[in-house]
Order: C-alpha cells, then structure tokens, then sequence
C-alpha cells in the first residue's frame, strides 16, 4: 500500500485502491450499466488536474435508466471499441479515452473489447462520459471479481471524469472535494433521501461538439477568470441551502438554488481570458421563456452545463404543463 506522498499519479491511486488485489481477469465477458447526472450545484475548477480532483463540492440528480451501458471482455487480438454499434478508429477521441482508462488496470498483454451503449438519446447531447466510466468502472470489478467498495468505484470513477464519481450511485449524490493531495477523501455518496418526483428535461438546441472541452474550459477559468474567486464561497453557500430545500422537499427553493449556481458558474467562465461562452442566441431565448412560465405561475427551473443546451427542472405532477410550454422537452424519466 503506498503512503499518501506517494500518491502522485492516475496509477499511483489505482495501484493503491487494489493492493492485492488481482489483476488476471477471472470472467471472460461481463455487463454493467450507470447513470446520466447532471448537476444542480455544480463541479467548475480543479485544485489537482491529473487526479481530477475538485476546488468545491457539487451536488447531482441521477438519471435513472438513461446513461450507458458496458459490455468488456478479454482475450481478443487487438483492442477494439465499439460506440453505439460503430466500430471506433484508433485516433477516435472516446477510443483513446476509453483505452487510457482501461490501460491503468491491465498488466498482462490481454486485449480488451469494449462495446458502450449509450441509452440517452445521443441526439439528446448529453454528456455520456460521466455514465460511460462509472459503467466501466463496474465492468473492470466484476471482471477481475475485486468487489471493491462503493467509495473506491467513486475514486476509481473519478479518475476518467470528475463528474463520473457521481454516476456510481442513483437519486441525489453528493460529491466531496476532500482536501488531502491523493484524493482518497475526494468521492461521492448518495444523499439518502428519495425524491421521485424531482424531474429533469433537455431542450436541445444544438448537437455539434463543444467548442471548447470542460478540462480546458475548467483550467482557463481557474487561471484566467477574476470571478473565480468568489465560486467556492457561491458552491458552499448554495450546497447548504439546497440540501436544507431537499429535506424539506421545498422544490421552488433547490429550483431557484440550482438555477442561480448555474448562472454564477457560466458568468465565471464568461469573464475568462479568453471568454468561454457556451451559449447560443437560443440558450437565452429559452432561460427567458423559462421566466415567463414561471411568471405565469408553472414551477419550472433551468440548469445549463457546459454547452449551449438547456435542461428543465420541474416535479413529475407538472410535466403535462411544463409540456405544453415546451412541446419540444426531451423527457428523461422513461
Ligand atoms: O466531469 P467533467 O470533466 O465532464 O465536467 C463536468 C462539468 C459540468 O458538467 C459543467 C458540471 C458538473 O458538475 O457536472
């Protein structure tokens, strides 16, 4: 086991969350699934980047049945991955992600097959890495029989998408910074309370590639941006008082929380050096049509992440109406 100083790299916190552990694989083929969540306070900023580890909290809803799904297996002639039933070429950005992940784990000369399948609509432009490593994560566990705990798939999750240590668990999932330097206090865990009700929506505006990805656009904030330094007072402040409106199912109070956390986290970027701007003449037309109906009397919030597309908040006995405001809603509950 290495001392905490030693815990330096991706395979430093690999080798250090296995000890023993083996690393023959003892299943030829298994299957694993995992979670969407999108953030109601969210993950901006990294106080270690090789480690992913975060400067704040964030808070997150899981997705339920929407997110991805993992088949791996061992033993082939080459490495292949398969997305959405294409085979990917080598240079693919989600293969040489995928394999670099896979590669922190493997010390024999065993080749892996991957085929993900991303149960979101990927016309929906959801961000499927986050569910993508935590149903890789699974996979690896039950290939190589670890039966790791639920803390270590979330560090192990963690290290291929900081918002993937979320995805390991259901409902509402708390993520702590942690603040030590190898990130053994940096996982999440679920809230431990239910909320059914709780919904969320896509308004796709647009489906093209983000013009800039979160690890640049995080790393250009941190360094550039003069708002930053108010974001981990904001995360904490809204953290507290979203989790106190979750425990009194006070769904106006986290809508309005989760609302102004996003705001403040695109307007920190906005004022980075270079700005980073997300957003479309669309994404404000629609964060103004989500004031009218509120005006109006519909309960309905927004949250963005990092791309120009809008996602409704809204409870499960409103969606009829929150429809008819919005007929274009991708609903995600099913
Ligand atoms: O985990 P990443 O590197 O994909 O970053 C996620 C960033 C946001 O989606 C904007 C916020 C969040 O907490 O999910």
């Amino acid at each position: 086991m290495n001392k905490p100083e030693d815990i330096k790299t991706k395979r430093d916190v690999v080798d250090h969350l296995l000890s023993h552990r083996s690393r023959h694989p003892v299943r030829e083929n298994v299957n694993a699934s995992a979670p969407a969540n999108i953030a109601l306070c969210k993950y901006w900023g990294k106080r270690n980047t090789e480690l992913n580890l975060p400067v704040t909290d964030s808070l997150s809803l899981a997705l339920g049945h929407l997110g991805s799904n993992i088949s791996l297996s061992m033993g082939h002639k080459n490495d292949s991955v398969v997305l959405n039933d294409r085979e990917l070429k080598p240079t693919d950005p989600f293969r040489v992600r995928t394999l670099d992940f896979l590669n922190l784990f493997r010390e024999n000369q065993d080749e892996f097959h991957v085929v993900a399948q991303n149960t979101i609509p990927t016309a929906a432009g959801f961000a499927s890495s986050a569910s993508g490593f935590a149903a890789l994560v699974f996979a690896l566990d039950q290939l190589y029989q670890w039966d790791l705990d639920q803390r270590s798939l979330s560090i192990l999750a963690r290290l291929g998408s900081g918002s993937a240590c979320r995805s390991v668990f259901e409902g509402l999932v708390i993520w702590h910074a942690g603040t030590s330097d190898d990130g053994m206090d940096s996982y999440a865990e679920p809230l431990g309370q239910q909320w059914p009700e709780l919904r969320i929506g896509l308004i796709i505006l647009s489906e093209e590639q983000k013009y800039i990805g979160s690890r640049a656009a995080m790393l250009r904030t941190v360094e550039t941006s003069p708002l930053y330094q108010a974001w981990p007072d904001t995360v904490e402040r809204d953290i507290n008082e979203i989790q106190d409106a979750i425990a009194d199912t006070n769904f106006s109070k986290v809508g309005r929380i989760a609302e102004r956390n996003a705001l403040t986290m695109h307007a920190t970027m906005m004022a980075s050096d270079p700005p980073i701007m997300y957003w479309l003449p669309d994404s404000l037309r629609t964060i103004k049509r989500v004031w009218n109906a509120r005006d109006e009397g519909l309960d309905v919030f927004f949250t963005m992440d990092a791309g120009p597309n809008v996602k409704l908040l809204y409870e499960a006995h409103e969606q009829k109406h929150v429809l008819e405001y919005f007929p274009e809603l991708v609903t995600t509950d099913g």
